[in-house]
């Protein structure tokens, strides 16, 4: 019985020294040196192999090594496989700092300021105090819930909308299409934080745009599909929306030459947002196979017909 990791090979020799410390019960092959193919009952992988299936026909679980699934194709993976996504302290401690600091450097301004500091010139602007800014989270998720409970904690009003229905304290929260609207219209900083599905491609587009508030601003760190490009685009030109924070695009790396790269308005990372941090991963990721091989519910198990 063999673990085999495929995804980030730095990453994976820090897991690979976890497990010898705490499963060394558990062989851990790094991919392509996977050993016996019959042998793995365990794939961790950002893209597992295309023909799986066929070339690991004793794979018990498929975990993912990031918190969102989007990248599997379903097709490939025998239904009777459960499929496990990545959640872990690490994910959402790296999601909050960097939705945070997105944040207040809208609410603070700071793209002005630095475009003052490169034209030598001193003017300095009222300060609106946090309670005059909404924020709107899209997906009460793990990492929903999570940066929401702390910018919450900053005095921001903030609102969520999900699928289902949801209670959290301080934060009105909005469920399903019927309540997108009312949402929408209370968010001056909205944040996409939704997991990328056939429900949720295209999302941030023209009319959600035209929902919010003139001169909002988003963040989108969910996916790059959740966002209409061309939509952006416009928005900001016609100023309906001031400013976009970006972090995942349709098609990464951005190209170059993408209208992206020269907007001023714009302010986009690779895909850093969160990381997926060893240790936190591992812990988990042992937690489920105990709970597998004593026949308990998996956590972060993905419900296939809801495609996250
Ligand atoms: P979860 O599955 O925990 O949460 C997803 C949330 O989205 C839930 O609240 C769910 O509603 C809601 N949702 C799903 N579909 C819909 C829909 N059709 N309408 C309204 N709400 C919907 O995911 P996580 O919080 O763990 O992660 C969210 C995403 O963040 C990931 O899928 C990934 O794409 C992205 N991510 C990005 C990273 C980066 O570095 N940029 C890093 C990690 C993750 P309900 O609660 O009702 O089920
Ligand atoms: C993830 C990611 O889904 O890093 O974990 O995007």
């Amino acid at each position: 019985m063999s673990f085999l990791y495929k995804a980030d090979p730095v990453r994976g020799a820090e897991w690979a020294r976890l497990f010898a410390e705490q499963a060394p019960d558990i062989p851990f092959r790094c991919w392509p040196d996977y050993g016996a193919a019959e042998q793995v009952r365990y794939l961790a992988a950002w893209l597992p192999p295309e023909d799986m299936a066929s070339q690991f026909p004793n794979v018990e679980i498929v975990f993912s090594v990031g918190a969102g699934i989007d990248q599997f194709d379903f097709s490939l993976l025998p239904p009777h496989i459960p499929v496990v996504r990545m959640i872990e302290p690490g994910i959402a401690d790296g999601m909050v700092e960097y939705v945070t600091h997105a944040v207040l450097a809208i609410h603070r301004q700071s793209h002005l300021y630095a475009r003052q500091q490169r034209e030598q010139r001193w003017q300095e602007h009222l300060i609106k105090p946090a309670a005059s800014c909404r924020i709107g989270m899209l997906g009460l998720g793990v990492l929903g819930q999570a940066v929401l409970t702390k910018l919450r904690d900053f005095g921001f009003p903030c609102v969520g909308w999900s699928r289902s229905a949801h209670t959290l304290e301080g934060i009105k929260c909005y469920a399903g299409e019927d309540g997108l609207a009312a949402f929408l219209a209370c968010s001056d900083i909205l944040v996409c934080l939704l997991p990328l599905t056939e429900n949720t491609r295209g999302i941030l587009n023209r009319k959600l745009f035209a929902a919010l508030p003139v001169g909002a601003a988003i963040v989108n760190v969910g996916r790059g599909g959740h966002l209409v490009e061309a939509d952006l685009l416009e928005a900001l030109d016609s100023g309906q929306l001031a400013s976009a924070t970006l972090d995942v695009f349709e098609t990464e790396p951005l190209p170059a030459g993408h209208p992206f790269w020269d907007r001023p308005e714009i302010m986009l990372t690779p895909h850093i947002a969160s990381m997926t941090q060893p240790a936190g991963a591992v812990e988990v990721v042992l937690d489920n196979i105990r709970r597998h091989q004593a026949g308990q519910p998996l956590i972060g198990l993905v419900d296939r017909s809801r495609g996250y």
